[in-house]
């Protein structure tokens, strides 16, 4: 029972430090140069018919990126896009993406 409980502490533990290294918005940032053309430097998009990514939920992102990798949500040009990430390479674009900050104007 003891043995378990400590078993568990330490699983615990190194779920929680996997994840801090494995999410690297600095590396994002680099890799996010790819997608500056679009989705713009600071994750607000270039064009009307590209979505904003600053501030978006990494969850969101990721489940997206790869989306998009597999085929399961179709579009000609974030295919081509997604298609050479790794599974790291999307979680620190992720972690890029959701690190920027917005802010909303109320509109009233
Ligand atoms: C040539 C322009 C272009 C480039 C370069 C590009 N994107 Fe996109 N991206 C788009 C467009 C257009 C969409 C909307 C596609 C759709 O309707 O599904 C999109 C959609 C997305 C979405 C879904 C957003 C949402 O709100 O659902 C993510 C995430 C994304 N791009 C990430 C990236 C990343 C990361 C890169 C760089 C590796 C990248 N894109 C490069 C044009 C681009």
């Amino acid at each position: 029972m003891k043995i378990n409980k400590y078993a568990w502490c330490f699983t615990f533990l190194v779920v929680m430090t996997s994840q801090s290294w494995s999410a690297d918005a600095k590396n994002g940032q680099v890799l996010a140069g790819a997608c500056s053309v679009c989705h713009g430097v600071q994750g607000l998009s270039m064009a009307p018919n590209t979505p904003n990514l600053a501030a978006q939920p990494s969850m969101y992102l990721e489940e997206q990126l790869k989306n998009y990798r597999s085929g399961q949500r179709k579009h000609e040009v974030m295919a081509v896009m997604a298609k050479p990430l790794s599974n790291s390479d999307i979680e620190n674009l992720a972690a890029w993406y959701s690190s920027l900050k917005i802010q909303i104007v109320p509109n009233d």
